[in-house]
């Protein structure tokens, strides 16, 4: 079945004989620069700030423009369908919105928003563990729409279990589990303004409502905050995992599980050994180690490594509906998309973020038609220039 992502642009267009013209640009490269106008320092730089000298962050877009797409011609792409299948479930697009977590610094509706937005597209939605809203009510506000939860994996097994518990009960149907976040990194853009939302408590709504921590707080966060953030901190920060650990995991868990945060095809073949399902490539958008390889330069490695036994998923850097096509045709999935949405959610709630992803996949499905494809499984490393 055709779906009819690129109507957005006629769309548009029609619009324009009423004097309308969108309420938000259409280039994803400007996003940026209009939510700076919108949000408060400490929340911009939260979103836009990225690890030491953003060295990483600089790559992860620098990889992109180095490689090109060559499309072709008279290839009948009149009929196109952007659906996808990753792990084992089926997809309107290979595109997911990226955890992101604290969205309440951005809107007050936050991560309620971004649910209703990504359901109202069809797109999933990956519920970070650092969410200013319960699993619950994230839930609730995505109705029907696909979903999958984000673990930052706590240092407490217990609440591990009841989150998994929480997530599978509410209906997200895979676990995408991060890795490269077991502490903060050194990021200058919050430091200098001192910003952390965790430390108010804002960002903690999925572990503050979680049963098995409330019942380890002498007093209820709603009534003692500082004790309930000094319980949370420790939990989630200071702490790297083991290998080893995985099974763990696994025993809790009975559907699909993703490792996000892989950069090494050593890594990515320890994931296949130990049984996951698929892994994100992802530097954290340049938001942990500074000075790290572009993740889209760590991608066809590591899709040789380990493509052929499970579903490589990739993100950071990606902005246009080329982007998409380049990391497809590197061998990933599906993309992430992670920024732009929140720039979309702090220019206008709901409809910023359905504005941001109808004009990604809008863009996304003419590049891929104009390219000379009708599927993304068309796409191919020899549709790009080499590096
Ligand atoms: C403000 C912000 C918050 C984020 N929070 C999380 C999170 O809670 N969990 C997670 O796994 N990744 C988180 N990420 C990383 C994204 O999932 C994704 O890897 C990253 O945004 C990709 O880079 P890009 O946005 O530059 O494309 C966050 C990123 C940003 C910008």
């Amino acid at each position: 079945m055709t779906q009819p992502f690129a109507d957005y642009q006629p769309e548009i267009y029609l619009n324009g004989l009423a004097e309308q013209t969108p309420p938000f640009t259409t280039d994803p490269t400007a996003l940026d620069a209009a939510a700076r106008e919108v949000l408060d320092d400490g929340p911009y730089w939260y979103v836009a700030g990225s690890a030491g000298s953003g060295a990483t962050d600089r790559a992860n877009r620098e990889a992109f423009d180095r490689r090109r797409l060559i499309p072709r011609m008279l290839t009948g792409a009149t009929e196109r369908s952007l659906r996808t299948t990753v792990l084992g479930q089926e997809l309107a697009a290979p595109v997911l919105l990226a955890p992101i977590g604290v969205q309440s610094i951005l809107h007050d509706d936050g991560e309620l928003a971004t649910a209703r937005a990504a359901a109202s597209v069809g797109v999933p939605m990956i519920l970070s563990t650092a969410s200013s809203h319960s699993i619950e009510d994230v839930a609730a506000a995505s109705g029907t729409g696909p979903r999958w939860y984000q673990l930052y994996w706590p240092n407490d097994d217990d609440l591990t279990v009841s989150l998994l518990d929480r997530a599978k009960k509410n209906g997200y149907t895979a676990l995408v589990v991060t890795l490269d976040t077991w502490t903060l990194a050194w990021r200058p853009h919050d430091l200098d303004l001192s910003y952390l939302p965790f430390i108010r408590g804002v960002g903690c709504a999925v572990t503050f409502s979680d049963p098995v921590f409330r019942a380890g707080l002498e007093k209820s966060p709603e009534e003692d905050l500082m004790a309930a953030v000094l319980t949370w901190v420790p939990l989630y920060t200071g702490t790297d995992k083991t290998w080893d650990r995985l099974p763990f995991l696994r025993e809790h868990w009975d559907g699909p599980i993703v490792l996000k945060g892989i950069q090494h095809p050593d890594d990515a073949r320890r994931a296949a050994d130990a049984g996951m399902d698929g892994i994100v490539v992802s530097n954290h958008g340049g938001r942990q180690v500074d000075g790290a390889i572009a993740s889209l330069d760590a991608l066809p490695e590591i899709v040789a490594a380990v493509g052929d036994r499970i579903d490589v998923l990739f993100d950071s850097g990606v902005r246009t509906g080329a982007d998409v096509l380049k990391a497809l045709a590197l061998g990933a999935k599906a993309v992430l998309y992670g920024r732009p949405f929140a720039y979309g959610l702090a220019l206008g709630g709901e409809d910023g973020v359905r504005h941001v992803l109808r004009s990604l996949l809008a863009d996304l499905d003419l590049t891929l038609g104009l390219s000379g494809h009708r599927t993304p499984a068309e796409l191919r490393p020899g549709d790009l220039t080499p590096r």
